[in-house]
């Protein structure tokens, strides 16, 4: 049951596609009120309750003990206590007693206190006194989600390229160095889909522009890969340069779609390309007008992209100098006060006709991007386009997917993916995956080749890293036939894996679940956050220490486990609780649940070579309710075929 309150005259976020009447302010029962400079909600936990959601937020699947900031930043610096970063999503479910969700859906900054002090609080402070409030009651955790999830709508349909693996890097420059990555992925017998290109494309930094000389001809370059099976996708930033002459800045300031400052003059912020004037996404007109522009890329034949430095970033502004000391990534502070400043000092036009500073509806910014893009590319392309951005909101989901943005090469941030996996999902964003190899900071072969371990299960398999950082591809790395030996279990399970994010998204359910949800009533598996669900048959339990040759893994009933190596697969059947388990670092241990089956798929160095249909079955179910497709079609109804074991 979904119940609706409406406090003063909330910002329109476009994140719930469900309409609702609102009921009377006296109904809220899970929640106290009290209204001052901001709304301030409290409820008290059981002593045993668990608080899960908040997508793109640090710590684990349990986010109880932490405070959570939903305040669109970004910081590189990626901590366990860090409080905010690049999302915000702002969806809790409370499992106690009597399990329930809230979404508290404003774009205004909301500070989480999850029982940080141990006195068994949950308090949420709402620095506005408009918005929306969802109390979502249900039987379970996961029956509360499948609600929520049915309320904000489907989340965007990637094409099967964007499944395979990707390769980026900051610091490729030239149409050469793109090739080079190429042609090493082909040497060296690993699968590649797509490379990223980042900001060096560009002429200058400029968003709709590129480099000349370093790419004569993209239009040529994309055809040519094409032709090889893949697909480059370049980054686009939330500023647009201040440059006369530049088309997209002039049309820009003639029609006013920039954001401007106190002063009623376009507000100057620097970012990668030097100073740049901010499109007010707030408005439908300038949405649609950015989303046109993606048209310079879409006619050299690219259909991916990511969205960045859309918090939106700031380096300096007219107003405030560069910093000097940096102060992010400080655990005890809540916002660098320099950049409150900042937001506080460009506006936005709403469609309502209300002005708002972007500190006071902040959280959308990215989002706006998001669906701006979205939409874009949706009238541009007669297929389905990749896109993923760093900020977003809940409802982005809807036009694209996210990246956890700046982590770094270390044990803690590939912990870290695992737990932000299905936090991601309760709050709609199935495509979704980390920096894989870590961004920050330099890679070994041992993490890398286990963070490429956990990749393989999330729908994004992203290998990128930061310039000046050591060389991250996996052909870098001495005995390169591992990694291709794990790379190319993505390919094999891709039958499985892209069924299974179809499916889970066409019925808005999750794809990447925690063990809880599959197992209500088991007591260790609700305490487990370190293994996850996979779609309806798989569990994993990935490998997340230095220098160990295994885990234990807990199993809560009879499962198949699958061990991987450049040998083909093995199975062996193993019973319910916890078992040890070796896993060299060039195999890859996974488990299909009892009574199920995963279809896996011929070798291919691309998905243009793959034939969903064409599997072996592995596990002991009897049926497999497989989805397929040609992959790149747009409306997708649920194109499925009952697979069955032979007799
Ligand atoms: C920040 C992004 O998070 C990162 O992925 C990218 O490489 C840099 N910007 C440079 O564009």
């Amino acid at each position: 049951m979904i119940t609706k309150f409406s406090y003063g005259t909330p910002v329109e976020t476009f994140a719930v596609v469900k309409d609702f009447p609102s009921a009377g302010h006296e109904q809220l029962r899970h929640f106290s009120r009290k209204k001052g400079t901001v709304q301030y909600f409290t409820c008290m936990l059981g002593e045993e309750d668990i608080v899960y959601g908040l997508g793109e937020t640090m710590r684990g699947v349990n986010k109880r003990g932490g405070r959570y900031i939903s305040f669109n930043y970004d910081d590189p610096h990626h901590k366990d206590d860090m409080p905010s970063m690049y999302g915000a999503h702002n969806f809790l479910i409370v499992d106690g007693e009597e399990p329930f969700g809230a979404f508290f859906d404003t774009p205004s900054k909301v500070v989480f206190d999850i029982d940080s002090k141990g006195s068994g609080v949950l308090s949420v402070a709402c620095e506005t006194q408009d918005l929306r409030l969802y109390i979502i009651e249900g039987e379970t955790p996961y029956g509360i989600v499948k609600q929520f999830l049915g309320i904000i709508g489907r989340s965007f349909l990637p094409p099967l390229w964007a499944f395979g693996y990707g390769q980026s890097r900051w610091g490729y420059k030239t149409e050469r160095d793109i090739s080079r990555v190429a042609a090493k992925h082909e040497e060296a017998g690993i699968p590649l889909d797509y490379i990223c290109m980042d900001i060096d494309y560009m002429d200058r930094y400029i968003d709709f522009t590129v480099n000349k000389r370093r790419f004569p001809n993209m239009a040529g370059f994309s055809a040519k890969l094409k032709g090889k099976g893949l697909h480059l996708v370049p980054i686009v930033d939330a500023g647009i340069k201040i440059e006369p002459g530049n088309p997209v800045y002039s049309e820009g300031v003639e029609k006013e779609y920039f954001c401007k400052n106190h002063e009623g003059t376009f507000f100057k912020a620097e970012v990668w390309p030097g100073m740049t004037h901010f499109p007010d996404f707030f408005q439908e007109k300038v949405r649609r007008w950015f989303g046109d522009q993606y048209k310079f890329y879409t006619d050299s034949g690219l259909e991916g992209f990511w969205n960045d430095m859309n918090e939106p970033a700031i380096f300096s502004t007219e107003y405030r100098a560069k910093d000097t000391k940096p102060d992010v990534g400080r655990g005890d502070v809540d916002q660098p006060e320099r950049h409150i400043a900042d937001f506080k000092d460009f506006f936005h036009r709403l469609d309502d006709g209300r002005e708002k500073s972007n500190y006071e509806v902040h959280n959308l910014y990215g989002a706006l991007m998001t669906r701006a893009s979205g939409e874009g590319l949706g009238r541009l392309l007669d297929r389905r386009y990749l896109l993923f951005s760093r900020s977003s909101y809940i409802g982005a989901h809807r036009y694209g997917g996210i990246w956890t943005g700046d982590n770094a090469s270390t044990w803690e941030m590939l912990r870290q993916n695992v737990y932000h996996m299905p936090s991601l999902n309760m709050c709609g964003f199935l495509y979704s995956g980390a920096d894989t190899g870590g961004f920050g900071g330099n890679c070994d072969r041992e993490l890398l080749l286990r963070w490429l371990a956990v990749s393989v299960f999330t729908p994004l398999m992203r290998n990128h890293t930061a310039i000046f950082t050591r060389n991250q591809e996996c052909y870098r790395f001495r005995k390169v036939e591992d990694f291709r030996t794990v790379v190319s279990l993505r390919y094999r399970l891709l039958p499985y894996l892209y069924s299974e994010f179809m499916k889970a998204a066409l019925r808005q359910d999750m794809l990447i679940r925690p063990l809880a949800f599959d197992y209500p009533g088991d007591e260790k598996a609700r305490h487990i956050h370190d293994q996850l669900m996979v779609g309806e048959s798989v569990m994993i339990a990935p490998v997340l220490e230095k220098g160990v040759k295994g885990r234990v893994v807990y199993l809560p009933e009879p499962m198949t486990e699958v061990r991987w190596s450049s040998e083909g697969f093995t199975c062996i059947e193993v019973g319910a609780g916890e078992r040890t388990v070796m896993a060299p670092l060039h195999q890859v241990v996974f488990y299909i649940r009892k009574g199920k089956l995963v279809p896996v798929g011929k070798q291919v160095s691309n998905t243009s070579e793959l034939d969903l249909m064409d599997v072996e079955l592995l596990g002991t179910g009897t049926e497999y309710e497989q989805y397929a497709d040609d992959g790149y079609t747009k409306d997708c109804g649920l194109n499925r075929c009952v697979l069955r074991r032979k007799a």
